[in-house]
């Protein structure tokens, strides 16, 4: 299998990390992949019309994407624990990773916003509006993860990307500050092996 990825990418990371989680590294090759909103990879659009990264070409030929169906792909060729669970878990777990999808979409759209677009296009309120909805979504995660415990499915993989992501582009907003269960629980995975080599540069 082939992965278009972006080492910076947090949507990119949840793949990567659930290849790690599920054994399946010697399987894939990782194809670092440059993105920009206005100049589109011209090999990424040959795959993928959308031009986004993660994308993975499986050993048939066919192309995925995104992230979410990726994931669900990738959970098909393993035999250790399901990324994405059976039965009742499987509706909670892929709540969770919409609702860290969702957190990750605003947080990638206040990036390109901050530091991509030219400066005298910025729109304030539009950059706190997304920031709402960060917010918002960690107030939920942080509501939650005293129940995970040990679970590392495809909604803490998530999470854990999220998390990662903030930290990476966005210190300043001190997430930890009201949410101390969240942090004890990110400190408690991110030296998991998966998180460790993702981790975004
Ligand atoms: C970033 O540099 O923050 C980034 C790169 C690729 C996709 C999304 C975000």
């Amino acid at each position: 299998m082939r992965l278009w990825q972006n080492p910076a990418s947090p949507f990119a990371r949840k793949v990567r990390m659930v290849i790690r989680e599920t054994g399946l590294t010697a399987r894939v090759e990782e194809i670092a992949t440059a993105v920009s909103p206005v100049s589109p990879n011209a090999d990424l659009a040959k795959y993928n019309p959308l031009v986004k990264i993660p994308a993975l070409q499986t050993d048939g030929g066919d192309v995925l994407y995104d992230s979410s169906v990726i994931c669900e792909y990738l959970d098909t060729q393993h035999a250790v624990t399901r990324i994405v669970p059976d039965g009742a878990a499987r509706w909670n777990a892929l709540r969770l990773q919409s609702l860290c999808d969702g957190i990750l979409d605003a947080s990638v759209l206040c990036r390109y916003e901050t530091a991509v677009r030219p400066e005298q296009y910025r729109w304030n309120d539009w950059v706190q509006g997304q920031f709402g909805k960060i917010r918002n979504g960690l107030d939920a995660l942080a509501a939650e993860a005293p129940a995970w415990g040990a679970q590392f499915n495809i909604g803490q993989i998530g999470a854990a990307c999220v998390l990662g992501y903030l930290d990476f582009r966005f210190a300043d907003e001190n997430w930890r500050g009201s949410r101390p269960q969240l942090a004890q629980w990110y400190e408690s995975v991110k030296t998991r092996a998966s998180m460790v080599a993702t981790a975004p540069v």
